[in-house]
């Protein structure tokens, strides 16, 4: 951002920060705002900056949608079911909005990178008030202070940049864990994919800037910490001076008060001995991968443009299982790929049963426009996506059921992180990203407690507390 134009926004900042404190003097509250984040932890962690700068011109949250007096939907374009969503929910927007003239929308995130969405949203929903994209989330400020003081309509998106927005401020939603961004965009162009589209290239963090970012989150008594990149692997490739994921895995292990730190996603193609042996060394570093498969047939994999085969991908969970024995790999998986024959899909099926899997998440094939695949020919039926995808699943559920009982009996660290569900019980994660309930009074959350695991289902593990 050239100068005249940080200056330009600080300004609005302070006109806007003081039209906010006289709306609290002469309501007796501060103006509201409500996120609805759609999507993965990139835009959990995106509505974790938005509300950071909400914050910091004087709005509060509410977790009433209804009465709020800005709503903002941070939305996802991965699936069509996450598209659908985000428009039946505008939908209902669209009457409060009649009846509450005052209200403000927002729409923003994966979404709005799209023309074609952006102009159906302009067009039939046009009550929306801000457009801003996942490359402007910076100038959300100077957005609202163009309808509220300008009365104008705001559209801002760029389409790909170079540049990184440090020190946004954020409202964090847990204090004992956080989401650390090491890069962003992605290169990989996987053929069913739209990220690289909507979040462009992939630039990674200095270094230096996501170290001061860990050790302040340490001194603010976080624990926890998972870095996030669409490709954590390939982290440091594009910086001036070559830092590599690895080297940065050893950095953040040195930090003090951090106990865990997680990462997400891991391409396979990029998994390096260097980062199976920093895994290994780092205390901190949690002993488990998520490592996306998507397919196990050679052919499916060749036309997702993935980069590895089914025995290279072997290769690697072997390496990472030699070196580190109780490692949990978690995977995603895509059923019904365009021209996936049913031989293709027993090849899933093996790899599953080869890797045994500790969790999954399973996708059906969901046709995006502008990517290769859209155009690629055999789309497969629904009901035969939706038959592979229920035999995938009884498969994985076994899998992963027995997992889950080799742990009864054994006794894990569990980070606390919130009452669940069931009254008076506790929920929290062990290392390997095992889910556990148990029975404990609230101010254990955020602590790493012992519980002994007296009971297991597919989903969760259920246990009791031990010194
Ligand atoms: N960057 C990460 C994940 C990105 S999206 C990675 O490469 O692993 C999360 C998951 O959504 C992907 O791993 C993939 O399994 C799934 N996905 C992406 N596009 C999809 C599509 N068009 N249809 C179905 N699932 C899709
Ligand atoms: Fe999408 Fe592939 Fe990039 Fe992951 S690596 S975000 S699946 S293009
Ligand atoms: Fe994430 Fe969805 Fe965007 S998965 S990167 S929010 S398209």
């Amino acid at each position: 951002m050239k100068k005249e134009e940080l200056k330009l926004v600080s300004e609005q900042i302070i006109e806007l920060k003081n039209k906010n404190e006289h709306f609290f003097i002469m309501n007796g509250r501060r103006k509201t705002y409500h996120i609805l984040t759609y999507g993965c932890q990139m835009n959990e962690h995106d509505s974790e900056k938005i509300a950071g700068m909400l914050t910091s011109i004087g709005y509060e949250e509410t977790y009433d949608d209804k009465n709020a007096d800005l709503v903002i939907f941070n939305t996802c374009l991965i699936r069509e079911n996450a598209e659908l969503k985000v428009f039946g929910k505008l939908g209902e927007v669209k009457g409060l909005k009649r009846n509450k003239p005052d209200m403000l929308v927002a729409v923003c995130g994966c979404m709005m990178q799209k023309k074609e969405i952006r102009e159906k949203l302009l067009k039939s929903f046009s009550f929306v008030d801000i457009i801003f994209g996942t490359n402007t989330i910076h100038e959300l400020p100077g957005l609202i202070y163009n309808v509220e003081i300008n009365n104008k309509k705001s559209v801002d998106i760029i389409d790909n940049t170079e540049l990184i927005y440090e020190n946004m401020p954020k409202n964090r939603k847990f204090k004992f864990k956080a989401l650390v961004n090491i890069t962003y965009g992605c290169n990989n162009f996987c053929t069913y994919c739209v990220v690289p589209y909507v979040r462009g290239r992939e630039k990674s963090r200095e270094p230096i800037e996501i170290i001061n970012e860990v050790k302040a989150l340490a001194q603010d008594g976080c624990k926890e910490i998972t870095l996030l990149g669409q490709n954590v692997n390939s982290y440091g490739s594009n910086l001036e001076n070559k830092f590599t994921f690895a080297q940065l895995l050893y950095e953040l292990n040195k930090i003090d008060g951090i106990e865990r730190i997680r990462f997400m996603t891991s391409h396979p193609k990029d998994l390096s001995d260097d980062l199976i042996k920093a895994i290994k060394e780092c205390d901190k570093v949690c002993n488990h991968v998520h490592l996306p498969v998507q397919a196990g047939s050679n052919d499916v994999l060749r036309r997702m443009n993935r980069k590895y085969t089914k025995e290279h991908y072997l290769e690697i969970v072997d390496k990472l299982k030699t070196a580190i024995p109780d490692i949990a790999i978690t995977t995603d998986i895509i059923v019904g790929f365009p021209g996936e024959t049913e031989e293709d899909f027993l090849e899933t099926i093996d790899i599953v049963k080869k890797v045994q899997y500790d969790s999954a998440f399973t996708f059906l094939y969901s046709l995006r426009e502008g990517t290769k695949a859209a155009v690629m020919d055999n789309q497969i039926p629904d009901e035969v996506k939706h038959e592979r995808f229920n035999k995938l699943l009884d498969v994985l559920y076994e899998i992963v059921l027995n997992k889950n009982e080799q742990c009864i009996g054994k006794v894990f660290p569990v980070l606390v992180e919130s009452l669940s569900k069931t009254e008076n019980t506790l929920t929290g994660r062990t290392e390997h990203f095992r889910l556990v309930h148990f029975n404990g009074s609230e101010d254990l959350i955020g602590k790493i407690v012992n519980v002994k695991i007296t009971n297991v289902k597919t989903f969760h593990m259920e246990g009791i507390t031990v010194d």
